[in-house]
């Protein structure tokens, strides 16, 4: 059995060049297990919060105090690692220490366990008989708050190449589109600036609806039909434009207000229109029979909830009595720790909920949640298409391509 011999941390920067923390965790003396934590913008009202008092230097400091309190401790147990933290933490949103060191602190133990066992990290996180890859979804146009005035209200516009039956294809099929895309606006707009979003997805000034119909034509240029080689994503992340005062969603940007009935119908209309695999958050974080209701009327859309379930056990148990979705986003720093982000998923996957793990918007260069995609049999990984911080992530898929463990695409 290998025990954990150190365990420190330093503070870093994130792809929006904030502060964030780093992990780094050894076994035997000899294996690293060194993870970065992200962080979102679009962040939901009840997930874990990042830091405690909003300060990284607090959350290190925690690490600095307590750890003896993970020496000698087998990394590869992750329950005994999330009790430790539990013991500094006990309260729910992790507000004492951080979700951010939580995810780092148990990520970094089971890689420091993967190294001394000499396997990959997603055979350490789960034991099968064989893996599958989830599909690469990519944020090729973006707006809300990854993206400046002018930008469309909608938070993201993905692509995910549905029809391709290899990580490798799957991936350049993305980078195809996101460049297409480009041409598509420079030829609409001739003062296009190739200005991105956060998460790398273009942000030109555009309605929602010309943002739609021009992501739907660069796919169609490619010569492919949508919802069939490739299919369009929409995460609205609507808590964004939700006025509980008003009752009401409020789009600045597109200059228009919607009732919650309204919703229903600006989200159905444009999962009609452009045959949408996957939408996400097309209501508020609250709104969990709004979201049944889109449920019932696309079972063949992934209608996944992201600020509706952050990745939090309890609240799918509530989304599932409700049947508001067939989906859920998987992002292990809404969670807090990888025990609960693990937990999550065996829900989930109990009951049938389809999984996309996910990136945030304020990201490291780590891969790891290519593994835990993996590992926890997601359908989709949410990972953008480029920017080093995105590709880092597909990068690791094409490595992990040579395993022979994992055998073709998810079945969606
Ligand atoms: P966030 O955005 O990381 O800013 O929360 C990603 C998302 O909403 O999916
Ligand atoms: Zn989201």
């Amino acid at each position: 059995m290998s025990k954990i011999t150190s365990i420190t941390g330093r503070i870093l920067y994130n792809s929006r060049g904030n502060k964030t923390i780093e992990v780094d965790v050894k076994a035997d003396k000899n294996f690293l297990g060194r993870v970065c934590a992200p962080s979102g913008a679009s962040v939901g009202k009840h997930e874990a919060v990042s830091f405690p008092n909003g300060k990284p230097e607090e959350g290190l400091r925690i690490l600095k105090e307590n750890a003896n309190k993970f020496l000698n401790l087998d990394p590869s147990d992750l329950k005994s690692v999330h009790e430790s933290l539990r013991s500094i933490d006990p309260t729910e949103n992790y507000s004492i220490i951080g979700g951010a060191l939580a995810f780092a602190v148990t990520i970094a133990a089971m890689e420091s366990a993967s190294m001394a066992l000499g396997e990959p990290l997603f055979k350490t996180l789960s034991k099968e008989e064989e893996y599958r890859f989830p599909f690469p979804l990519g944020n090729i146009l973006g707006g809300g708050s990854h993206a400046g005035p002018g930008t469309p209200d909608i938070q993201e516009i993905l692509i995910c190449a549905l029809g391709s039956k290899t990580i490798r294809e799957a991936i350049e099929t993305n980078f195809a589109v996101h460049q297409e895309l480009r041409s598509v606006l420079e030829k609409t707009y001739p003062d296009f600036t190739y200005g991105r979003g956060d998460e790398g997805g273009w942000a030109p000034k555009l309605t929602n609806e010309k943002a739609l119909e021009l992501s739907a034509k660069a796919c169609e240029n490619l010569g492919f039909s949508l919802g069939d080689e490739v299919s369009l994503g929409v995460d609205f992340a609507s808590s964004t434009q939700w006025n509980e005062q008003k009752n009401r969603y409020v789009y600045d940007r597109g200059g228009f207000e919607n009732s919650p009935e309204e919703q229903i119908e600006f989200a159905s209309n444009i999962i009609k229109k452009y045959k949408l695999i996957y939408a996400e958050d097309a209501v508020h974080e609250e709104a969990f029979e709004d979201m049944a209701e889109l449920s019932a009327k696309f079972p063949k859309t992934l209608i996944a909830g992201d600020d509706l379930i952050v990745t939090n056990k309890k609240i799918l148990k509530k989304a599932i009595n409700a049947k508001s979705c067939n989906a859920a986003i998987l992002k292990v720093n809404q969670a807090g720790s990888l025990f609960d982000a693990l937990e999550f998923a065996k829900e989930a996957n109990d009951n049938n909920i389809k999984l996309i793990t996910s990136h945030r918007s304020g990201e490291s260069t780590d891969s790891h949640i290519s593994h835990i995609g993996i590992a926890t049999k997601s359908k989709m990984l949410k990972v953008g298409v480029v920017g080093g911080e995105r590709v880092a992530k597909l990068n690791e898929l094409i490595r992990l391509s040579e395993h022979d463990l994992i055998r073709g695409m998810a079945e969606i």
